[in-house]
């Protein structure tokens, strides 16, 4: 991969160390983590460091995996390999003590967001977690003008894209017998939404 093929996101640098304290608070037990939808691999690479008691393994379509490859083999770290994951296709076995993802549910379409929690929680461990990063709506309401904006953006790009909200969230995840443990604000109107 060329330094000009390589993919970079912004606001991954801009929302890791964010992310980091939640997972400090949440995730303290040496465990297994199943990251979904892992992007560029910025936060795998860097998470995955300062989490070492972490058994850190990222996943994504196939297409992404170079990218999470290079970016984790930029620095010291203890991330596994990426593996393939589609939500929509076979899974690991698991069980894992935590899953986290980061900005996916506005980007899968409802039906697979839906899918996607049904098939983490049957590979999460009884007292595991699912911690979910990303934009939400509250009671049908934007909480900001620019996640109203953005939502135009996602719709613009693919109609079943969107900002999901956080009561259906939490009722698709009710279905598999697990609850809002905490909702905590992030930077720039996002959330991270923690179920066990
Ligand atoms: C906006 S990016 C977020 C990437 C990264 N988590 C971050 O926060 O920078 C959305 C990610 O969801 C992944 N994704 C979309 N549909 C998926 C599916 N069906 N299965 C697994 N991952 C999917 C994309 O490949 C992409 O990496």
């Amino acid at each position: 991969m060329t330094p000009s093929e390589v993919p970079f996101s912004q606001a991954a640098e801009n929302n890791k160390g964010p992310i980091l304290q939640v997972l400090q608070q949440h995730c303290q037990a040496p465990g297994t983590l199943l990251e979904i939808g892992a992007g560029t691999g910025q936060h795998a690479a860097w998470l995955s460091a300062q989490l070492p008691h972490l058994q850190w393994q990222p996943s994504d379509i196939p297409d992404n995996l170079p990218a999470i490859h290079h970016w984790l083999s930029q620095t010291p770290n203890p991330a596994k390999p990426p593996l393939a994951l589609d939500v929509t296709g076979e899974w690991p076995t698991g069980p894992f003590d935590y899953l986290f993802t980061a900005n996916t549910f506005h980007i899968m379409a409802q039906s697979l967001v839906a899918h996607c929690i049904a098939e983490g929680c049957q590979r999460l461990s009884t007292t595991g977690l699912f911690l979910v990063y990303g934009p939400f709506n509250y009671d049908g309401q934007f909480t900001s003008d620019s996640n109203r904006q953005f939502e135009d953006w996602l719709k613009a790009a693919d109609p079943q894209r969107g900002i999901r909200d956080k009561e259906w969230v939490e009722k698709e995840f009710a279905r598999h017998g697990r609850q809002c443990l905490a909702d905590h604000a992030m930077p720039a109107n996002n959330r991270v939404l923690v179920f066990g």
